[in-house]
Parts: C-alpha cells; structure tokens; sequence
C-alpha cells in the first residue's frame, strides 16, 4: 500500500494579474508521507512562485492544491514554510522569532516559550533566546528559521532554497541536522518539499526530483531514488542520477 498523501499538487498554473504571460504551466505532483521531494529547474522558472502556492501564500490561477484532504486557499498550521534568507525580524529576539512560528496556534504564553525554548536548546543554541538575530552566524540564524517553521508542530516542511545562502560546511550540517529530524519520532515533519539548485543536494536527500521546464514551468521529468537518505556522494548510483539530472536540466 501507497503511504498517504501529505500535498497534492492537481493541474496548477499560475500566471500574474498584472501580465499575461503564464508562470506555471499545468503542474502536478504529490508529496507522501516520508517522502522528501526536490524541485528543481532552471532559474525564474517558477519554482518559489510553485512553493508559495502549495504554502497558500499564493493563489493558482487553475488548479488545486490538498493539504491530506483539504483544499489549500490559505497557510495552514500543518505545512511551514523555511526561506533562503532567513526571514528573520531583526527587532524581535531569536526566541521571539521562534514564538512567531506559533501566532496560529491557542495555547497559552508559557507554553510557546517553553516549546521554543526547547527547540532553540535542541538546535545548539541555548543561551542566544534573549539576544538578537544580528549577533548570530548564517547558520544560525538558519536554525532559527528552521526552529521557527516546526515549533509549530507541521507535518510538512516546505524550504525555498533553504542552504544556499550558507557556506559548504555549515550548509553540510544543516542538511544532515534535516535528514536526522526526518527520522526523528520526537519530531512532527514527515515530509519535506525543498527548492533547490544544487544538484548534489538533491540527490544527497531526495526520494523525488521534480524537474521543472523554463517558463512557463511544466514537469520535464520526475526521478525517483529508492535508496536510503543521505547517500553516498562517491557511489555509482549518485553520479549516475547526478548525470541524469544535468542532463534533464539541459534538454
Ligand atoms: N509580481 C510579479 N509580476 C510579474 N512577474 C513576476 C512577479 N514576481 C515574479 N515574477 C516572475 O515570475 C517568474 C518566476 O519567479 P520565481 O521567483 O518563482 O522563479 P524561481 O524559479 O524561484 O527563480 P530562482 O531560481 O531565481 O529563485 C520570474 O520570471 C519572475 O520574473
Ligand atoms: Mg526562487
């Protein structure tokens, strides 16, 4: 039997109002429980615009997009969203930032703190609650992000590019921080949708590779990996689905 669906992406396109020129041609795909899924494409394609229509930051032209069983026309307390610049409120403290993950969620004051508190302490960052976002690295700041967007206890995670801004090593960190909390029970994330341009990235991560046309952006190809995440980055079967990918990007 097939996992459940976490998001169901049915026959999306997108254009802006404001020109007639179409985005997203016509998308779909569907993200399952435990799966992790990569979209990738060339850029401007429309890959942030496709991510924040699925968050329901962004409305599609035609088409829908499910939540499990529930259409998506707003953001919903089960998918958060984690973004390539951080997206930190400078005048808020790094727990505050936190805090501001749980604005749609009833429960009380001390409750909020104490789970992002916890968070913080798990993400090695205990101590830096009270300071604020300009005394932290980028990786850090990226831990903030991510503690932000799963304080609120979302079942999918969707992330724009979330390690592109960091430097190798804490961009390597990070990703394999993401693939333990994938296999954390302690933790509600069960699938992730990830933008990314890096293709060894993809393949180090994904079960699923969504490739995406230039604009306007229809699926060229999806590439599923069977294998256990992270992979191996010196195997065969990672160059030779890293060969497949450039070579799909390049079609
Ligand atoms: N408000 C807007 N009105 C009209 N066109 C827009 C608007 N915002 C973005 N676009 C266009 O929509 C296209 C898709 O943008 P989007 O940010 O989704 O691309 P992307 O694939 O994420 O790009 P990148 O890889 O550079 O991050 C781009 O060509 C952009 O110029
Ligand atoms: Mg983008």
């Amino acid at each position: 039997m097939k996992a459940t669906k976490m998001v169901s992406v049915n026959n999306v396109s997108f254009g802006f109002d404001d020109s007639r020129q179409k985005i997203i041609d016509n998308v779909s795909f569907v993200a399952r429980k435990g799966q992790f899924i990569c979209i990738m494409g060339p850029s401007g394609c429309g890959k942030s615009t496709m991510l924040r229509i699925i968050a329901g930051l962004v409305k599609p032209s035609s088409g829908k997009v499910y939540y499990m069983d529930r259409e998506v026309t707003e953001p919903t307390v089960g998918m958060s969203f984690v973004f390539q610049d951080f997206a930190l409120l400078p005048w808020l403290t790094n727990i505050e930032n936190i805090k501001l993950g749980l604005s749609l969620i009833n429960i009380s004051a001390e409750e909020k703190t104490k789970r992002a508190q916890a968070l913080l302490e798990k993400f090695g960052l205990f101590g830096f609650g009270d300071y604020y976002p300009n005394v932290l690295s980028g990786g850090m700041k990226q831990r903030v992000g991510i503690a932000r967007a799963i304080v609120s206890e979302p079942q999918v995670l969707l992330m724009d590019e979330p390690f592109s801004a960091l430097d190798d090593l804490t961009a390597n960190t990070l990703r394999s921080d993401i693939t333990y909390m994938l296999q954390d029970k302690n933790i509600s994330v069960n699938s992730v949708i990830m933008v990314t341009h890096n293709v060894e990235e993809a393949v180090e991560l994904a079960n699923k590779i969504v490739i995406l046309s230039n604009k306007p952006a229809h699926i060229k190809e999806i590439i599923h990996i069977n294998s256990k995440a992270p992979r191996n980055k010196r195997s065969e079967e990672f160059t030779s689905i890293v060969d497949r990918i450039y070579a799909a990007l390049a079609k």
